[in-house]
């Protein structure tokens, strides 16, 4: 494997065909039409399809009625889930920028540049929520809050440590010019299902608050925003999901029992973490219950795991029980609707074992 040397832009003695995702060569040109992984073609145009601006959304009718509508409570969960999936997005935004400069496949590269895109897009949304809805001062503090709570810091910390590993790994392999030896491998490996956790799991799970607001018929405008961020995350997260299968396919020594059993717990650590976090954010909250919050949890979790292709860690929980999480936590083809329509997209999130098994075109709701 090759040593790590600083980042070169153009190497023409290289083939523009890479060679591997991590420690390969490559010169640099995109070439669509001889990649790799040809499926980074698809991920890069079905990314492409979903452009849109966070202001395409119209929050007047919110405006009112988070402010007669809402008890305090679901304010308080508002605000603060607001400022949570913030964060979240804030660290995406920089573990993808680690990432890319380490993969030397450059459509790989290509689609986590558009990855990145998207992540400051929805940045943007949760500042273009916040400030509708709050004063200055309010939103502050919704930002703020998400630094102080004991358990939302412990159910982040279990991701954000092997996120900060892997990018402390980086930077030692990077500064002392190492070679990508299995250390490196299993720092990669260890970060990217801790970030799959971080997309898949506490965004996905996050978003469920707004689905149940909007099934109560309040702050349509915010869930069809969410709607439109979740739909970014389901693909990223099959984006990675590859990503992690074709690592471990280019470098079967990671393909082992005991990474397989670390998987598994790692996901089912999350999940408890998760739980944990839930019980707490959502105690004063009558829009869902905890019981179809933990289903569905479970059940993202076995998504994570199928995407990854890692053993599921719950396989007595196959599908989505609350079908309403179907019906208003599915992207809209007009945005202003206050109807829902599931698109196809959506079913990938829906149903991933139906996916895999039929074309989809036949699936119905
Ligand atoms: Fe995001
Ligand atoms: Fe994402």
């Amino acid at each position: 494997m090759n040593t790590i040397l600083p980042f070169k832009i153009f190497e023409a003695e290289n083939s523009n065909l890479p060679t591997s995702i991590f420690g390969g060569g490559s010169s640099g040109i995109r070439d669509w039409d001889n990649l790799k992984y040809p499926t980074m073609l698809d991920i890069n145009k079905n990314l492409s399809a979903e452009f849109w601006n966070e202001d395409e959304v119209k929050l007047g009718k919110d405006i009112e009625q988070y402010n007669s509508k809402l008890t305090e409570a679901e304010k308080y969960v508002f605000n603060t889930i607001t400022g949570m999936l913030n964060q979240l997005d804030s660290h995406a935004t920089d573990f993808n920028m680690f990432l890319s400069y380490m993969v030397t496949d450059p459509s790989i590269r290509s689609n986590i540049a558009l990855i990145n895109y998207f992540e400051n897009l929805h940045n943007r949304s949760y500042q273009y929520l916040t400030s509708t809805m709050l004063n200055d001062q309010q939103k502050r503090e919704a930002f703020e809050e998400v630094k102080r709570i004991p358990v939302l810091l412990e159910r982040n910390k279990l991701v954000l440590d092997k996120i900060q590993t892997f990018l402390d790994t980086v930077v030692d392999y990077v500064v002392n010019k190492k070679q990508i030896d299995n250390n490196f491998l299993q720092a990669s490996f260890e970060g990217l299902l801790a970030y799959q956790n971080l997309e898949g799991l506490f965004f996905t799970g996050g978003f469920v608050y707004f689905h149940s607001l909007a099934r109560d018929q309040k702050m349509m405008g915010s869930n069809n925003l969410i709607c439109m961020i979740k739909t970014d995350e389901v693909q990223h997260s099959e984006f990675y999901g590859t990503l992690i299968r074709s690592i471990m396919g280019e470098n079967p020594q990671l393909n082992t029992t005991e990474n397989q059993q670390y998987a598994v717990y790692f996901i089912k650590d999350c999940v408890e973490k998760e739980k944990a976090w839930a019980k707490y954010i959502f105690k004063d909250i009558e829009t869902l219950s905890m019981k179809e919050y933990m289903n569905y949890i479970e059940y993202l979790a076995n998504l994570i795991a199928r995407n990854a292709g890692i053993q599921e860690p719950y396989p007595e929980n196959q599908e989505i029980k609350s079908r309403w999480i179907v019906t208003y936590g599915s992207k809209k083809r007009d945005k202003n609707d206050s109807k829902q329509i599931v698109t196809r997209t959506d079913f990938l999130q829906t149903d991933a074992i139906n996916y895999e098994h039929s074309s989809g075109e036949d699936y119905d709701y």
